[in-house]
């Protein structure tokens, strides 16, 4: 199979995938995960392999159905004002929350409760009482995707939602970036694709999704 099929194919399994998004935008390759396969194992390899930020992207329908927002546009303070991102128009940040169930929400085996518990929230949101399973603020970031997703925008938010989507699981992926523990910079993406070779793990690069996917 081509590099989106194994993409696919691997979600379907719980398995992750290397997604970089484009030289032109954040030039960055996340280890994402379909969010209900994430165990604390996979937590663990967020931090230490990828060591960015752990985020779980949610689609833009199950975000509105829990009123979650984009965090940009819903706080009152002048840093919040003008966002002036340059790579993109805007973020997806919305809220960080814990699961209730969590004690300090950041080890592994918290972070995995919260994450696989966003994934049931997504899978069935008429039947989540989202505020009385999650407290907010937390320890994972929720990002929210844009409502026509890759039509609108083509970060890894999107780009994982589309996966998870492909792959006939509910629209929740956790993404992570990587990093390069010598220069601290984003892990270029001859060694994310090395990576990746090495773990088993697919490669893709954002271009060959949105050929399939938009
Ligand atoms: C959150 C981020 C990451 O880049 C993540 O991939 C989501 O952002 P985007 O959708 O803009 O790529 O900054 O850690
Ligand atoms: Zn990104
Ligand atoms: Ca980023």
């Amino acid at each position: 199979t081509d590099s989106v099929g194994a993409a696919v194919d691997a979600f379907r399994r719980g398995q992750p995938v290397c997604i970089h998004d484009a030289a032109d935008r954040e030039g960055e390759t996340d280890l994402v995960y379909p969010a209900g396969a994430v165990t604390p194992d996979a937590v663990a390899r967020m931090r230490n392999d990828a060591g960015g930020l752990v985020c779980v992207a949610l689609g833009n329908e199950v975000a509105a159905a829990f009123d979650l927002p984009f965090v940009q546009e819903t706080i009152d303070h002048p840093a919040a004002a003008d966002h002036d991102l340059a790579y993109d128009d805007r973020s997806s940040f919305s809220i960080t929350v814990n699961h209730r169930d969590t004690r300090t929400g950041i080890t592994d085996t918290d972070r995995a409760l919260t994450i696989t518990a966003l994934a049931d929230a997504a899978a069935d949101p008429a039947g989540t009482d989202f505020a009385g399973t999650f407290r907010a603020p937390g320890h994972v970031h929720i990002l929210r995707a844009a409502p026509n997703l890759l039509a609108d925008r083509q970060g890894h938010t999107e780009l994982g939602i589309a996966l998870a989507e492909a792959a006939e699981l509910p629209p929740a992926a956790v993404v992570c970036e990587m990093l390069d523990d010598e220069t601290g910079e984003a892990l270029p993406p001859a060694a994310a694709r090395a990576y990746a070779e090495r773990a088993d793990i697919p490669y893709v690069e954002g271009a060959e999704l949105l050929d399939r996917f938009d």
